[in-house]
């Protein structure tokens, strides 16, 4: 399903990602339409960057035999990290995904002047053991990096190794993928297109605008 282009990245080079990715860009695709998208979009990427979640074995007994099965390893919990606002979206499908996964929510906007993030929500789950956690940071745009790099300072700070951490994105930049893997040496980015540029404003091209307002309709 994927292909490693970088050894920090891998891009989903599915049809349906590439069917579902010209549905985002286009500028005239509807609200409704784009939220639609982003989630089919979204769990693609999602399963793949899931792909190797540790696994433990178990026996379960099916109407006919005992069956040797797999279950994800219940020593190992799985933290979502949406980057609010437009992580959200993302989240809603990953927890469909993994039921079991508790959500952090950080809360990161970037100054459109000065491009640095600013944060402003940081809410933590108590109950999870952060150095064996495995950690999904999900954004769908990694345009400068700073937001991402920015998120994944919080999330090192709880003491997890970068090794177990992910940052799932629809779209990423050149520039945020140099920005992120050098600030976080180790980290995995999964996602469905690399495009060519920022431009003067920071704005991903060819990408697909801004994905906050386009989820949640504040154009
Ligand atoms: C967008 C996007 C990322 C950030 C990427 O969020 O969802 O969080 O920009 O840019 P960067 O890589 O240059 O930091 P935005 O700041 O527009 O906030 P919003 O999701 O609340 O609209
Ligand atoms: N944030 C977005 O939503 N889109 C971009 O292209 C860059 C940052």
């Amino acid at each position: 399903m994927s292909t490693a282009l970088h050894p920090a990245v891998t891009v989903c080079d599915h049809p349906l990602v590439a069917h579902n990715l010209s549905i985002l860009r286009d500028k005239n695709t509807s609200t409704e339409q784009f939220r639609a998208t982003m989630t089919r979009l979204g769990k693609f990427i999602f399963m793949a960057a899931t792909a190797d979640l540790p696994m433990t074995r178990t026996i379960v007994e099916t109407p006919l035999t005992k069956a040797e099965c797999k279950m994800l390893s219940p020593e190992v919990p799985i933290l979502i990290a949406p980057i609010l606002r437009a992580g959200l979206i993302l989240s809603e499908l990953a927890i469909d995904i993994v039921p079991s996964a508790s959500v952090y929510h950080i809360g990161l906007y970037r100054d459109e002047e000065t491009f640095q993030p600013v944060t402003y929500y940081n809410k933590l789950p108590s109950t999870i053991d952060y150095s064996v956690a495995r950690i999904f940071v999900l954004d769908p745009m990694l345009a400068t990096g700073g937001s991402a790099v920015a998120a994944v300072d919080i999330i090192k700070k709880l003491g997890t190794d970068v090794a177990n951490i992910t940052f799932v994105s629809i779209i990423a930049a050149p520039e945020g993928i140099q920005h992120l893997t050098e600030q976080h040496p180790g980290i995995r980015i999964y996602t469905g297109s690399v495009d060519e540029r920022l431009n003067d404003k920071a704005y991903i091209v060819p990408g697909l605008g801004d994905a906050g307002d386009r989820t949640f309709g504040t154009m």
